[in-house]
């Protein structure tokens, strides 16, 4: 049975109003704030946060999510900080389709899902439409806050060097630039704290 990754996510963002903060995440800030470029890809952009971010860099951000109900929110949001002309906001299920590139940065943040999903074989896609001397970031979640949905628990965290090494990428064409996890201080919906792990995959293209 084909796997309906819409309406998986369409009934998450259904509980509540709005789930994500609007903030960047961290490592998009502490990295790309170092970077040049021009085009930036979004891979499941979420609520915008990290879109509307690199929009207010200087960055024409193409911004993907299967979630129509996330998007609209990022883009009422986009508009409302004066940023929506320079995000192109696209609705994909990127198990069937990727904006065209080429991008100087492809950024895929927290890119997981509980429904089965070749996330490998998008990131190869990904990565192939990132102009030489652009970056790929791939930041994925390292371990669970406590307060993480139930089902989350049970997923397995890779870290980072067994994303990259199940990537495949030829090793001719990339340079890893920063690899590993790093911690950061964590507030959950309800202001809980707690201390977890991103792991970061850096790379440039040759
Ligand atoms: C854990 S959220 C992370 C959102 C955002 N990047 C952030 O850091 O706040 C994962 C996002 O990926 C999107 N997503 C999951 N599967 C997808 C697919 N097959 N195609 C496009 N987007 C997808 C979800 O709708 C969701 O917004």
């Amino acid at each position: 049975m084909e796997t309906d990754h819409h309406a998986h996510w369409e009934a998450r963002y259904a509980e509540k109003a709005r789930i994500w903060s609007g903030r960047p995440n961290a490592r998009l800030a502490e990295i790309v704030g170092g970077l040049t470029g021009s085009r930036a890809l979004d891979l499941g952009c979420g609520e915008g946060g990290d879109a509307m971010w690199l929009a207010e860099h200087g960055w024409q951000v193409v911004a993907v999510d299967v979630s129509t109900t996330a998007l609209a929110r990022a883009a009422e949001d986009a508009e409302a900080r004066g940023v929506l002309a320079h995000i192109d906001f696209q609705q994909h299920d990127l198990t069937k389709t990727l904006p065209d590139g080429p991008f100087d940065l492809v950024s895929a943040h927290f890119f997981h899902t509980t429904v089965e999903m070749d996330r490998l074989a998008i990131l190869r896609r990904a990565a192939a439409t990132v102009t030489p001397g652009g970056t790929l970031l791939i930041v994925d979640h390292g371990s669970a806050p406590a307060w993480a949905p139930e089902e989350v628990h049970h997923h397995e965290f890779p870290p980072a060097d067994e994303v990259l090494a199940d990537l495949a990428l030829d090793d001719t064409q990339w340079e890893t630039v920063r690899l590993g996890p790093v911690e950061r201080d964590a507030v959950g919906p309800d202001g809980q704290q707690a201390t977890i792990a991103d792991n970061v995959i850096q790379l440039r293209r040759k």
